[in-house]
């Protein structure tokens, strides 16, 4: 039984096969399916408590009240757990960030994931994994994916039931996060995925693509090394921003800055250090590399950005009202 409130906490994951488009946005299906690592760092921490009396929702992000999109987001989102929960009662939500909002640094994943464990328990339902993922998805695709602990596979799916993330093996691997800009983006994930399909020339290859690096990055998780997975992961990365950089109006989410770190990066790998960069819709880049290396390369960067080392992390689950209270404080 519920008592009406659910806390959880979740991370975001960076992406090394991309999600860049969707079949079918009502319903959220990826028009591919995605690879990625959830993070054991840059927390989101979120509670819901019901209020049968209250006639709207309200949302507090990152300690002010949420308005415009944001909140209609979240408001969209617990329409569908009430759906599921037959439940007409509105909620308080209260969410805060550790990571940068909107950056390219999957507030968006860890958010709604956050927000799928704590609304299903505040709502009362009892969710296994894979419906969880399916939940998450439903307020931001990548959320999906921080779901699962560590790396996980987002199978695009053809329906709702069919598309959700689960763990798949992998190596350990390490990523630096190296942070340029913490400012919200121009263009929102969501939009600028619109804008893609719609405009770009190149999307339909873009999808093929996805397909293709998607079976050799399960392939190179099972039984390659890092250096492996880097190098897939950094070329498609890449193309991602390529087909970005190609619709219209276009849209460039990598800053000189960004390219910079690319170029340091390949430096490092031409001095024999496993590492590869990649970036998600933001200027903030994350490289990959071994957990011996990690700090190495992060010293190597640390005159570029502000950096961070992360590793494979939990997935979205509860946590209690003091561990909680701590974050909001
Ligand atoms: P990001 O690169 O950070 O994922 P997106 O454009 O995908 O950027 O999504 C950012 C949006 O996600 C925010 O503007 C807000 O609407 C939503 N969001 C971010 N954090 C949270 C949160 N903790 N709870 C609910 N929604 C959130
Ligand atoms: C570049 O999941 O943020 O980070 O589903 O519209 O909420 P919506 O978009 P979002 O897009 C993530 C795009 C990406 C790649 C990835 O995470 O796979
Ligand atoms: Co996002």
């Amino acid at each position: 039984m519920s008592n009406g409130v659910g806390i959880a906490r979740a991370y975001p994951n960076m992406a090394l096969v991309k999600y860049w488009g969707k079949r079918d946005e009502a319903m959220m299906l990826p028009a591919a399916g995605s690879i990625s690592m959830t993070f054991d760092t840059y927390a989101t921490t979120t509670r819901v408590e019901l209020d049968p009396t209250a006639q709207s929702d309200t949302v507090e992000l990152n300690g002010q009240v949420a308005g415009g999109d944001a909140a209609a987001r979240v408001v969209a989102f617990l329409d569908i757990v009430r759906e599921m929960a037959g439940s007409q009662s509105r909620a308080h939500t209260v969410t805060v960030n550790e990571a940068p909002t909107a950056a390219g640094l999957a507030s968006s994943a860890s958010g709604f994931s956050a927000l799928a464990v704590a609304a299903s328990r505040a709502y009362g339902l009892d969710l296994d994994q894979a419906a969880l993922s399916r939940l998450a998805r439903r307020g931001s695709g990548s959320a999906a994916r921080s779901v699962v602990d560590g790396m996980a596979i987002w199978h695009a799916g053809d329906t709702d039931v069919e598309s959700f993330a689960e763990p798949i093996d992998a190596p350990d691997m390490r990523l630096v996060i190296v942070t340029v800009n913490a400012a919200q983006k121009a263009v929102s994930s969501r939009e600028a995925m619109r804008r893609t399909a719609a405009t770009s020339p190149f999307y339909g290859e873009w999808v093929t693509c996805t397909e293709e690096t998607l079976e050799r990055m399960v392939a190179a998780c099972a039984s390659g090394g890092v250096d492996e997975i880097g190098r897939i992961a950094e070329t498609h990365a890449l193309r991602m921003h390529a087909v970005i950089q190609s619709c219209d109006p276009p849209i460039r989410y990598l800053s000189p800055r960004s390219h910079e770190i690319f170029d340091a990066v390949a430096a490092l790998r031409d001095a024999g250090t496993t590492a590869w960069a990649t970036a998600d819709a933001g200027p903030n880049v994350a490289v990959l590399t071994t957990p011996a290396e990690a700090d190495a390369v992060a010293g190597a960067l640390a005159d570029l950005g502000t950096v961070r080392v992360v590793g494979p992390g939990h997935g979205a689950r509860a946590i209690d009202e003091e561990t909680a209270r701590a974050a909001f404080d």
